[in-house]
């Protein structure tokens, strides 16, 4: 079959929560790896020894990006794998016990919260705000005796609202509960330290940063102890046992490093666009209502609720002119409204009118303003 070349979609890309397009320099150092370093990592000659150097060096610029040890960096194949890692392996380390999380958590992580509560382990779900944001004060009162882990996402895939995940880290930590912290939205978009957040596990997700699809990492912070979920040989400290896909991880290493290089121009770049586009858009559609916290967000990501219209009558308008998305799912032609929208107190009706737009680091001022001039168009005359 032959594959559609980007080059020939024209639709402005606006769905960078999805998945990035690679980095050119992504591109290269993938493409060298694949050419040269067939060795198997554990292998004791040179071509074994060149292909663990390379893994080596992408753990060093992973573990740069957010501020700490290589040693703590574990790769994976994605956030879903680094999510379930976290998640089980805390769980089967302490056998029984009390978690505590969100209502707005990605399937990857409300999924094997669920199997645990199959197994016996009690789960209690924090309620989030108008904007999506779960209130630290109320984490500190629903904490039991017997809680064993606390996994709050640091920012939302739908709304890009930011956790307070250093206060909560800081009440985990206190209270000796391991934390676990989903940042696959975050990591590459935002500035992400991990010593600033207190946090104990983070999940990091290659593909929603330039880097290539299926990989990912765990920052595990030193002397965090996991039950494995894959057992093998004793590669990745005997966690994520599996001879590594070397070419995938040097990609995601090269993205860590240019992410951390460009960050503050990365975010004043997609702040400063999502800024025009969400002023351009309220000045002609003025019922247009932003989902999400006003300040405390990613700075590519819009979830703006249309009224009058639903979220995906007004996407298939465009289908030629943007790609977006909707937090809504649509089951046997039923669209149902995102539980994420649902949990911040949308009526169905505003949840269901909404759109997720989220820019990236290639999107230009002409996209966005033909965008504006499509969206409006498409909305005002369909
Ligand atoms: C918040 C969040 N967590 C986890 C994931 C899972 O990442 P992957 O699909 O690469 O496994 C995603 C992907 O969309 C995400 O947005």
């Amino acid at each position: 079959m032959k594959q559609t070349a980007i080059s020939s979609l024209n639709p402005v890309y606006l769905d960078n929560n999805a998945s990035t397009p690679l980095s050119p320099e992504v591109v290269s150092a993938m493409a060298v790896c694949l050419r040269h370093n067939f060795g198997n990592p554990s292998s004791a000659h040179p071509y074994g020894e060149a292909a663990r150097k390379a893994v080596e060096n992408a753990r060093k610029q992973v573990a740069d990006l957010i501020n700490t040890r290589p040693e703590e960096i574990i790769f994976t194949s994605g956030g879903t794998e680094s999510n379930n890692m976290a998640i089980l392996g805390t769980a089967l380390r302490f056998k029984t016990g009390h978690i505590i999380s969100s209502c707005i958590e990605h399937p990857s992580v409300m999924n094997p919260l669920k199997y645990l509560e199959g197994l016996g382990f009690k789960v209690t779900y924090l309620p989030v705000d108008k904007y999506g944001i779960v209130n630290p004060d109320v984490f500190k009162k629903l904490i039991r005796k017997n809680t064993i882990l606390i996994t709050i996402m640091h920012s939302n895939n739908e709304t890009g609202s930011i956790q307070q995940i250093a206060e909560i880290g800081k009440i985990a930590n206190s209270n000796k509960i391991v934390f676990h912290c989903d940042a696959a939205q975050s990591v590459g978009k935002a500035p992400v330290n991990v010593k600033r957040l207190n946090v104990d596990l983070l999940t990091i997700v290659s593909h929603k940063f330039y880097g290539p699809k299926g990989v990912g990492a765990l920052y595990i912070k030193w002397g965090t102890a996991l039950k494995p979920i894959l057992y093998g040989a004793s590669h990745e400290r005997g966690l994520r046992p599996g001879t590594e896909n070397v070419c995938s991880i040097v990609g995601l290493g090269k993205a860590a490093e240019i992410a951390k290089k460009e960050m503050r121009t990365r975010v004043s770049g997609m702040r400063y666009l999502t800024r025009i586009f969400y002023d351009e858009l309220r000045k002609e559609i003025p019922g247009i209502k932003l989902n999400g916290h006003p300040t405390r967000r990613l700075p590519n990501t819009l979830n703006l609720s249309f009224p009058d219209i639903q979220g995906y009558v007004l996407l298939e308008r465009l289908k030629n002119e943007i790609a977006a998305s909707t937090g809504s799912a649509c089951h046997e032609g039923k669209h149902k409204p995102s539980p994420v929208l649902k949990a911040m107190g949308l009526s169905d009706e505003a949840a269901l009118s909404a759109v997720r737009l989220s820019l990236g680091i290639n999107t230009t001022e002409a996209q966005i303003r033909r965008a504006v001039k499509a969206i409006v168009k498409a909305y005002k005359n369909p």
